[in-house]
């Protein structure tokens, strides 16, 4: 297992390739002389508002993925639909499910009081995802700042760069190419699912009606499958279960699960078809910290995705 000391060599070696390489123009200190508050002021609400519902964190993460991967990083999963255009919130993936809007233009709103006009939409989702991942267990990371909000959002788009839950492993690795991700990042971004819920629904199939068959999928461990059910009964997709059995903390036992077939979406699953993924899970329960460090920085890429208008 590596050392704290020679992980923090790797932590601040990586920051400093990150900013040096491939950050183009967004910075950390972007609002420095503009908006000096502006952090400090994001954190406190985050801080609010998962007090008062530890869950929220999940869901304020999870609108920073959704953001980046439609688009780039352009706060375009904010918008709202237009008389001609439905708008990314309303696809079939996002409506219902994603959460933690009202927040977003609560903190929003305490940004314009402070410096008006200054703070994009994108930056705060950005902020709001590191600092509610920190509050679950995360370890921080540093934040690059200065992505210009787009105008359009269109739902359409939300199906063709989104991953879907039933993707196997090479699908996954090919959507997240096409935003300049690779294998390994969408493995370790895939450990997001360490926090918040997932409806019933979204694993369906494998408790239920695997390959059609009205039947469990074998391969997940039996008892966990059992208990499964009585939480997720057949005719009632629309309860929740926690995303791994350490929902409320962001932590690698996402891998352990998922080593121990007690994974639940296709998706997740789909992380033990290939070495690579065994490989990463294992080193991730060995070594807890050096997953959350890794979260981070492939927190950074993702966050780096470039708005295409
Ligand atoms: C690898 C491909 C991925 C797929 C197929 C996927 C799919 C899903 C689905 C279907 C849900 C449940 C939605 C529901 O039941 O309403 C979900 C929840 C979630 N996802 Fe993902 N996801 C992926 C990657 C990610 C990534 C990269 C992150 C963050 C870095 C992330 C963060 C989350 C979180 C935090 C939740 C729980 C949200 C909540 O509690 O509100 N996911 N995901």
């Amino acid at each position: 297992m590596a050392t704290r000391g020679s992980q923090w060599f790797l932590w601040i070696a990586s920051i400093l390739l990150i900013a040096v390489v491939s950050q183009g123009q967004l910075t950390t200190d972007f609002y420095d002389s503009t908006c000096p508050q502006a952090a400090t002021i994001v954190k406190q609400k985050v801080d609010e508002i998962v007090d008062a519902d530890k869950g929220m964190a999940a869901g304020l993460m999870r609108l920073h993925f959704h953001d980046c991967f439609v688009r780039g990083c352009d706060g375009s999963v904010l918008l709202i639909s237009t008389n001609t255009t439905l708008a990314e919130k309303e696809a079939l993936i996002n409506n219902g499910s994603l959460r933690g809007f009202e927040h977003i233009d609560d903190i929003k709103m305490e940004l314009e009081c402070a410096c008006p006009g200054v703070v994009s939409c994108a930056d705060i989702l950005a902020m709001v995802a590191r600092d509610a991942t920190v509050k679950l267990g995360g370890l921080s990371w540093p934040v690059f700042l200065g992505r210009i909000d787009g105008r359009s959002s269109v739902a359409d788009e939300v199906n063709t760069s989104l991953p879907f839950r039933t993707y196997n492993f090479s699908q996954l690795v090919a959507t997240f190419a096409k935003v300049g991700l690779d294998t390994k990042d969408m493995i370790v971004l895939s450990g997001g699912h360490s926090i918040g819920q997932l409806h019933c629904g979204a694993f369906f199939e494998r408790l239920w009606d695997f390959q059609g068959q009205n039947i469990t999928d074998p391969s997940m461990d039996p008892e966990f499958a059992e208990s499964l059910k009585a939480q997720c009964p057949r005719d009632n997709p629309l309860l929740f279960k926690g995303a791994d059995s350490t929902n409320a903390t962001f932590d690698a036992v996402y891998y352990l699960d998922l080593l121990t077939r007690k994974g639940l979406m296709d998706s997740d699953v789909a992380l033990m078809s290939d070495p690579l993924g065994v490989e990463y899970a294992i080193k991730a329960v060995q070594d807890p910290y050096s997953f959350l460090f890794e979260f981070g920085m492939a927190m950074i890429k993702m966050g780096n995705i470039p708005a295409s208008d």
